[in-house]
């Protein structure tokens, strides 16, 4: 089924004002976005239009309810200047899993992706070149009823807009166990990129920072003691620069994209790789023992996130400087300049938009 897109270009474009050279992460968006409204079970025609303000109801059910779900992916520029996407085809799976969890329809793939596309290239100027930035893509469906009744909408709109971004994290993050709050536990929605996973890690964080940390490690509903994700990133760490472990997908955690890439290449590089419960316990014990050589968070916005801490019980555990990561530092070099079409992309990630 070919889609056709109707497409209405800004008679302005804006992209002189965006200064690439210092860009905040999220803060600036390019000149258009991509649009299809669900109506009474169909999805209707899809347009680009020039970014700016949708107008919704004080009634709008996902305000109320919060049917609202997101993804977040990236375009970079080639060596040649041709706009790359990464993995694309599982953001878009990945959306749709979320609108099954949360009572929304799904969308169909090829609509999603050749919107997708689409924008990327009408935008394709206002992908960033600059090392460690990417022009960051935000797909997003809510749902737009018009009525205060907890049941399903039975509408919705699906848009995706675009950011230019540098890295999420400038620096070395300080992480701290979170024990006391919950984000998941078995039968909610832990794997589902719903808004709501976010909305409720915004007090934990809070107090978090007032502790002088920049982030959470959230920790299982049930006993506190297994480790899950952080409030941005899936979690990773490394023993003796040798034994990497990340916490197994068991409903509760997100299916990072980037998680699921670090994993091939590690392993590929020929790393062992454990998916499987980790627990608060026993990452401790290794930090005293000095054998927690690297710790570090994935996802599309931060990519790699270096742990510089982690702080339990009061007391942190310091891990080695940023220059000394073995496994981060080749992991991030390797994944980024797989996305940007600089090396060899061994599993066939990487797309050039046409
Ligand atoms: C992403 O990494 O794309 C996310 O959705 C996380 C958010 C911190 C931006």
């Amino acid at each position: 089924m070919a889609i056709s897109i109707k497409i209405s270009k800004t008679p302005q474009s804006r992209i002189h004002l965006c200064d690439f050279e210092n860009i905040e992460f999220g803060k600036i968006f390019s000149d258009h976005m991509f649009r299809v409204d669900y109506v009474d079970g169909k999805w209707m025609e899809p347009s680009i239009e020039p970014y700016g303000p949708i107008s919704i109801s004080p009634s709008l059910s996902a305000l109320h309810y919060g049917q609202a779900i997101f993804e977040g992916m990236k375009a970079f520029k080639s060596p040649n200047g041709k706009p790359l996407l990464f993995r694309p085809m599982d953001n878009v799976r990945r959306l749709n899993k979320s609108a099954v969890r949360m009572g929304m329809p799904e969308i169909p793939e090829e609509l999603f992706y050749e919107g997708l596309k689409k924008l990327v290239e009408v935008d394709q100027d206002w992908i960033p070149t600059k090392d460690g930035s990417a022009l960051y893509l935000r797909p997003f469906m809510f749902a737009t009823d018009d009525f205060v009744g907890v049941r399903p909408s039975l509408n919705y709109s699906f848009i995706i807009f675009c950011c230019p971004v540098n890295s999420y994290y400038p620096k070395p993050i300080k992480v701290k166990v979170e024990k006391k709050y919950v984000r998941a536990s078995t039968g909610m929605a832990g794997y589902a990129k719903a808004a709501g996973n976010y909305g409720i890690s915004m007090l934990p964080t809070m107090e978090a920072k007032k502790d002088g940390y920049d982030q959470i490690i959230w920790t299982d509903g049930k006993t506190h003691e297994h480790v899950e994700e952080s409030g941005t990133t899936n979690l990773f760490f490394v023993l003796n620069d040798k034994l990497v472990l990340t916490p197994i997908l068991d409903g509760n955690i997100l299916e990072g994209i980037t998680r699921d890439s670090v994993i091939k290449l590690l392993k590929k590089e020929g790393y062992e790789v454990q998916e499987r419960d980790i627990s608060v316990s026993e990452i401790i014990a290794a930090a005293k023992a000095g054998e927690l050589t690297d710790a570090f968070g994935t996802g599309t916005a931060a990519i790699i996130a270096k742990i510089a801490a982690i702080g339990f019980e009061g007391h942190d555990y310091v891990l080695p400087e940023a220059e000394q990561r073995k496994v981060s530092n080749w992991v991030y070099n390797t994944v980024y300049q797989i996305q940007t079409g600089k090396i060899e992309d061994p599993f066939n990630w990487v797309e050039e938009v046409k």
